[in-house]
């Protein structure tokens, strides 16, 4: 029989990273074993330290040790538990959507502020920004696109668990003839665009985690050779299509602000712009107002 701190004990050795950046890092490898323990036993981690010597029944620590080998490898933990917490929500999530990031939920809240009456998500992955949003104004029709159809199949999964029927999940290259029509028969007055779109360049491939690289699709990192590319192709759609909008709030790499300003002032030389910065005080959400 193996005990809770015994088996938290060995796979932190096994998870602790040998690269140490921060000084959080040192007991990483201990914080992500507690957390995959207590998401195995189904408690939380407070319990763990409580019963130290509580004896794992023998499943239990085959299956927490099938997720210590996984993480070994660099898989995130998002995708071991299936789970994400997104603006207080958990959402499922696998290899085949990226994980939802904290930065992300700037999306909800100023898409929110703008009281609209109609949303569309841009790029939804996971569906955390369309359902997330949804969940908060009601009633609220909600479109939600992406081009990976392994991405909608999650999202619509997401929905369904978290009770959001107002979003409708559209197969769809950016603004293509779906996606318009759906919009156009809504006659929208106030359409607030969110995207969170591929934008890192593809020399970053190099640099990046290997949780990331290995694991999360290349389609919904890697956005061209400078990263602005697929932002670049959608802003000209829009500014094209004359298509009326409140506010448009895209999520940056903080490298593209200049670039994008200048492309963006291009596009729609009547509207305003606004840049909203991420914990880290780095620019993170670039706004346009037509
Ligand atoms: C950075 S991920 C964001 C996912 C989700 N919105 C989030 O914040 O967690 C980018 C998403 O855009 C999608 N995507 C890439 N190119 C697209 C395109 N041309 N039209 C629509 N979606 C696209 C990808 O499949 C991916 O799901």
């Amino acid at each position: 029989m193996t005990t809770t701190k015994q088996a938290i004990l060995k796979a932190a050795k096994q998870i602790q990273p040998n690269k140490i950046i921060c000084v959080a890092d040192k007991g990483l490898g201990r914080f992500e074993a507690e957390i995959l323990l207590a998401y195995v036993i189904k408690k939380d981690r407070s319990y763990l330290l409580a019963h130290p010597d509580y004896e794992l029944p023998a499943i239990s620590y085959k299956r927490f040790s099938r997720f210590v080998e996984r993480r070994k490898k660099h898989e995130p933990m998002a995708y071991i538990k299936n789970e994400r917490d997104f603006y207080g929500r958990k959402f499922f999530v696998d290899k085949r959507v990226l994980i939802p990031r904290p930065e992300s939920e700037m999306l909800v809240e100023l898409a929110i502020n703008e009281k609209p009456d109609l949303v569309w998500d841009v790029g939804t992955g996971s569906g955390a920004i369309s359902i997330s949003i949804a969940k908060e104004i009601k009633p609220l029709t909600v479109l939600a696109t992406d081009t990976s159809s392994p991405a909608l199949t999650i999202a619509r999964k997401n929905a369904k668990r978290l009770k959001a029927p107002n979003v409708t999940f559209l197969k769809s290259d950016l603004l293509d003839r779906g996606a318009r029509s759906f919009i156009d028969r809504r006659k929208p007055k106030r359409l607030v665009i969110v995207a969170n779109l591929p934008y890192l360049p593809n020399k970053d491939k190099q640099h990046l985690d290997q949780d990331v690289v290995k694991y999360e699709p290349v389609s919904a990192l890697f956005g061209g050779p400078s990263g602005l590319e697929v932002i670049k192709k959608f802003l000209k759609q829009i500014s094209e299509s004359e298509l009326k909008f409140a506010r448009i709030f895209l999520e940056i790499d903080p490298r593209q602000t200049k670039k994008l300003r200048t492309l963006a002032k291009s596009l729609f030389p009547k509207a305003k712009f606004k840049i909203y910065k991420d914990l880290s005080k780095r620019d993170r959400i670039f706004e346009i107002k037509d």
